[in-house]
């Protein structure tokens, strides 16, 4: 980072919202609801406060780390987001591009703009994001290919029975526009997310017709059964569902409340990943997404056990900037503000920033 470019996540995101139509800025950027838990997810990232140990004796520090056996250059994935060419042509290609630069995993999301098997041809890490749809064939089909196409994990997304309330997408009535298309799926199956209808948001709409909202722990248990790849439940907030999931044989749940974008009033994921961590007692490991925005953050999460993060809308607003190259620039401020935070917070590695005390301040 230079003095004259951005040098924070926030200088990228007010370069993308200049970028891009409102619409689209909404359908990224926006939450669900009152945006209560978007907010949430910021304020309480903000008011855990860090103890940074001194006289550590080192002077380089390394943020390397494996995430169910891949290796990372960083405690952090990018997270599974639908229709990456609604941001830029390229879409999942440029981010799958910049994270194999960065070292870190890419998590190709069931509804992406560019079919699986050609982002994996791209050669980053790349773990498979499942959405249930209704058909089960489809859901093993899906696996098959993700299996094929060399993804290294399995992350099932269950906090969406169906979509939250957007309402800045319902007052857009947001559709996607014809070239984006859910590429893994069939032709045409994705046509509901393009009718425009007044006062509704399509792809909320899609989703209601295409994703099981009954999905239970039996299909979990199935899922399993159906793949020798470390397996990830993405969207566990409560900790019993935690202790579920390992009983289940899950190899990561990812602690998030989709970034703000599901349930209006959920706790933000930050507050909850100490009793998860708690829960899961080193029986699998923990990661935690939702308001990630800088290295502080990341080192927030680690000190309160998480193994690593996944960063969303960053990215994406580095893709609407420019591209491949908007999102090298965002993973590398992450990292840099992440080194800085931890030569600061006196951690040689990720094992001693998981040993860093935390104190909660409260907002005066
Ligand atoms: C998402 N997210 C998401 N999650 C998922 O499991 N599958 C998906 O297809 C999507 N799609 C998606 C699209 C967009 C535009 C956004 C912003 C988010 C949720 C995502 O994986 C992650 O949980 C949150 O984005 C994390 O919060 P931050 O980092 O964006 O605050
Ligand atoms: C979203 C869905 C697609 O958050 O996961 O937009």
């Amino acid at each position: 980072m230079t003095g004259d470019g951005p040098l924070t996540v926030a200088d990228v995101a007010r370069l993308a919202e200049a970028r891009l139509p409102k619409e689209l800025w909404d359908y990224v950027s926006g939450g669900s609801g009152a945006e209560t838990t978007l907010a949430a997810n910021r304020a309480a990232l903000d008011a855990v406060a860090l103890l940074p140990r001194v006289l550590g004796g080192f002077d380089t520090v390394s943020p390397a780390v494996r995430l169910l056996g891949t290796d990372a250059a960083l405690p952090l994935a990018v997270a599974p987001m639908a229709y990456q060419r609604l941001l830029h042509p390229d879409g999942e290609l440029a981010v799958a591009e910049a994270a194999g630069a960065a070292g870190v995993p890419y998590v190709v999301s069931t509804l992406s703009s560019v079919p699986l098997e050609e982002i994996g041809k791209v050669g980053a890490d790349t773990w498979f994001q499942l959405y249930w749809l209704r058909e089960r064939s489809l859901v093993a089909d899906l696996v098959e290919r993700a299996e094929q196409a060399g993804c290294q994990a399995l992350m099932v997304t269950v906090d969406v029975p169906i979509m939250g309330r957007r309402l800045r997408d319902v007052r857009n009535s947001f559709a996607l526009p014809d070239d984006v298309v859910a590429a893994n799926l069939a032709e045409g199956s994705t046509s509901r997310a393009h009718d425009l209808v007044a006062g509704e948001s399509a792809i909320a709409a899609h989703t209601a017709a295409a994703f099981a909202p009954n999905l239970g722990w039996a299909d979990l248990a199935w899922l399993r059964t159906r793949t020798h790849l470390p397996l990830v439940v993405k969207g566990i907030l409560d900790p019993r569902d935690a202790a579920r999931a390992v009983e289940s044989g899950v190899d990561a749940v990812v602690v998030s409340n989709h970034g703000g974008r599901q349930l209006d009033g959920a706790a933000p994921s930050i507050s909850a990943l100490p009793a998860v961590v708690e829960a899961v007692a080193g029986h699998c490991s923990v990661l935690l997404d939702s308001g990630i925005r800088g290295g502080t953050d990341i080192l927030r999460a680690l000190a309160l056990g998480a193994a690593g993060v996944l960063v969303g809308r960053p990215v994406l607003y580095g893709l609407a900037v420019d591209g491949a190259r908007g999102v090298g620039q965002v993973l590398s401020l992450l990292a840099e503000e992440l080194r800085d935070a931890m030569t600061l917070a006196g951690c040689a590695d990720v094992a001693a920033a998981r040993t860093v005390s935390t104190v909660r301040t409260v907002r005066t």
